[in-house]
């Protein structure tokens, strides 16, 4: 029987977009939970030298969020919450089952929650790592905010932190997820099974024969 063509997800420039934050990602939580534990002191030296450390993490945060604010304006409307996505909750259970529910789009409501609250914490994370940012801008601020600005960067960076986690998990934990920002291509069937609205909606923009034509 004839396969169904591959789709393609993400271009080459996106992936690019994407791996470029998920680098900085990693440099700067690295970095960072380096600086916060002393157990974890070792850390800082993913950027060269602890002084290193704490002269870079300040820059890769905020590459991250430039590369991040690109992500953010290519796939915001996508991100929207729909009324199928309160099923896809409602019935999160059967999801960790591996089963599907509701008729999702191009992504679901828990990559949906990835993408808000990454948004989220990365403007806390650079209004407060402004605020904390020695010895360029802190003097600018008194005292009692500096503090309240390294409270708001431990705990937006935390919760960053354990957000991605999850998204690495399902990255890799749902089948044919990483090739598509890998190399750029998802099956067929893993569009359908998974993302059954955008498959639709891609068949009506663009018949399979133009996709295979373009591979
Ligand atoms: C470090 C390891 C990472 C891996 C292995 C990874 C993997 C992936 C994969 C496979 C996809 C495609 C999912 C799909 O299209 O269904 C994706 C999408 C995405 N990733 Fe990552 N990622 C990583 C880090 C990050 C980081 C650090 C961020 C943001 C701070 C991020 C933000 C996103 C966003 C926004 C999308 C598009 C999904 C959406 O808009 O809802 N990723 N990632």
């Amino acid at each position: 029987m004839k396969q169904a063509p591959d789709i393609q997800r993400y271009s080459a420039p996106e992936r690019l977009n994407h791996w470029l934050v998920a680098g900085c990602f990693l440099l700067t939580a690295i970095s960072g939970l380096g600086f916060f534990f002393p157990s974890f002191n070792w850390l800082m030296n993913i950027l060269g030298t602890p002084q290193l450390a704490r002269l870079l993490h300040p820059f890769t945060g905020v590459i991250m969020f430039a590369a991040f604010l690109i992500m953010f304006f290519r796939y915001w409307q996508h991100n929207l919450i729909k009324h199928d996505d309160l099923i896809w909750a409602k019935n999160i259970h059967k999801i960790a089952r591996n089963e599907e529910v509701g008729d999702t789009g191009r992504y679901n409501f828990g990559q949906k929650c990835v993408f808000w609250a990454a948004i989220t914490c990365l403007l806390l994370l650079l209004a407060s790592g402004i605020v904390i940012w020695r010895p360029w801008f802190a003097a600018a601020f008194p005292l009692p905010l500096i503090r309240a600005a390294l409270l708001l960067h431990s705990i937006s960076a935390a919760i960053l932190i354990m957000v991605i986690m999850v998204h690495i998990y399902a990255a890799l934990w749902v089948k044919g997820t990483i090739t598509a920002m890998v190399e750029g291509w998802v099956t067929a069937r893993w569009a359908k099974k998974h993302h059954p609205r955008w498959y639709r909606e891609l068949q009506q923009q663009d018949p399979p024969e133009q996709q295979e034509k373009r591979r």
